[in-house]
């Protein structure tokens, strides 16, 4: 164990994965081969819940990016003077971990990730697959620069490619396998038609509702994918998959008291029932000594605010609040289904979650 003074190292960090049941013996050696300070630049911000810290000084540095938290390495797009929101990371790596194990990669399968940030993922990649069966594409052509060198330094040589990774790579063929370290509002159609039918898709999804939520799906015959949720996964978003801000909310507000503790919308597994019951509703929240506040809007100009153990705000046309403790109810007569019962399939039309079985399709209720 570290003491106060000691600086955790790189193979603490592996070995406290590996204690953690997230890395089997290939992956072991894979994350050991690896070091993750390779692919840090010197300038990188620690995630608080409400903004970003600058890391100051080598041991805060090392101590960081040797612990099982996420490194900002790109604030605004890279724009100087911006709100300071973080937009391209060094992933957790305990999450990287799990990501890698749902991929269920073998020898000689070629992977595609979006999203190649600092480069970290696509090394590990190569170490475990080899160079020319790794493909990555990074939007922001100055983080894929940094990545491409870091690659270089440390002897990898994967595919990269600087674009938009929901277009198709041109002239790539079918991949195996599909990584998205962004997270996606919604899979696209034109992603899963790079996957061979039989590929595996594992991408963390963010919507209105979710904080995030990690899906492993696997691509049928017909080119539809459908599987599981894998519990949840905080990830910063594809560029144009960004969460919206609340809708604006019309008219007086009206206070009642609420039959259900906001801190319950939070469960991931109530979040992705109720996402697919009310579709549009955005939800923020926050944390209070108490419990959560958390407000919740909608197109129409709707909205409620709850605090744990406080009256509900209701405001704008309809009762939104009551809609929301309909949903709990009814998610609650299902017994309250965790989110791995969820899962999702996607087709050219859209996507659909459902609930035990993807036959069971959770449709939007009636307003
Ligand atoms: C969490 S970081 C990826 C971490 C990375 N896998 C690593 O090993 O460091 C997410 C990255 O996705 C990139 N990104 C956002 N939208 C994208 C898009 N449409 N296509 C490709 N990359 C995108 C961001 O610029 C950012 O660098």
């Amino acid at each position: 164990m570290s003491t106060p003074h000691q600086v955790p190292t790189y193979p603490d960090l592996v070995r406290a994965l590996a204690d953690r049941g997230l890395l089997n013996g290939r992956w072991r050696q894979v994350f050991e081969a690896v070091p993750r300070s390779r692919f840090v630049p010197a300038d990188v911000w620690r995630q608080l819940p409400d903004r970003c810290e600058p890391v100051v000084g080598t041991d805060a540095w090392l101590a960081l990016v040797n612990s099982d938290e996420p490194v900002v390495t790109q604030l605004d797009d890279g724009a100087v003077g911006g709100p300071g929101v973080a937009t391209s990371s060094n992933s957790m790596p305990s999450m990287v971990a799990r990501m890698l194990g749902l991929l269920d990669v073998g020898d000689g399968m070629r992977v595609l990730e979006v999203g190649t940030g600092t480069g970290y993922v696509a090394a590990l990649l190569c170490e475990r697959l080899g160079d020319d069966l790794v493909h990555s594409v990074e939007l922001d052509p100055v983080v894929a620069r940094q990545a491409a060198d870091a690659l270089a330094r440390t002897g990898y040589r994967p595919h990269l490619r600087v674009g938009d990774g929901e277009q198709p790579w041109p002239g790539l063929g079918p991949v195996d396998r599909l990584i998205s370290t962004c997270a996606l509002r919604y899979v696209p159609y034109g992603l899963l038609r790079q996957v061979r039918p039989g590929g595996v898709v594992v991408a963390p999804l963010a919507r209105e509702f979710w904080s995030g939520a990690l899906a492993q799906l696997r691509v049928q015959d017909d080119g539809t994918a459908a599987g599981p949720f894998r519990g949840g996964a905080t990830y910063m978003p594809m560029r144009a998959h960004r969460v919206p801000d609340l809708h604006e909310v019309r008219g007086r507000g009206r206070a009642r008291a609420s039959g259900l503790d906001p801190a319950r919308l939070l469960d991931l597994g109530f979040a992705l029932f109720a996402r697919a019951r009310l579709p549009g509703v955005r939800l923020v929240h926050k944390d209070t000594d108490e419990g959560v506040q958390v407000w919740v809007t909608r197109e129409d100009g709707s909205g409620a605010t709850a605090v744990t153990g406080q009256e509900v705000w209701q405001y704008g046309p309809g009762f939104l609040w009551e809609e929301i403790e309909r949903a709990w109810w009814e998610y609650e007569s299902a017994g309250r289904p965790g989110a791995e019962q969820f899962g999702l399939t996607v087709t050219d039309r859209g996507q659909q979650v459902w609930l035990w079985d993807p036959r069971e399709v959770i449709r939007p209720a009636r307003a």
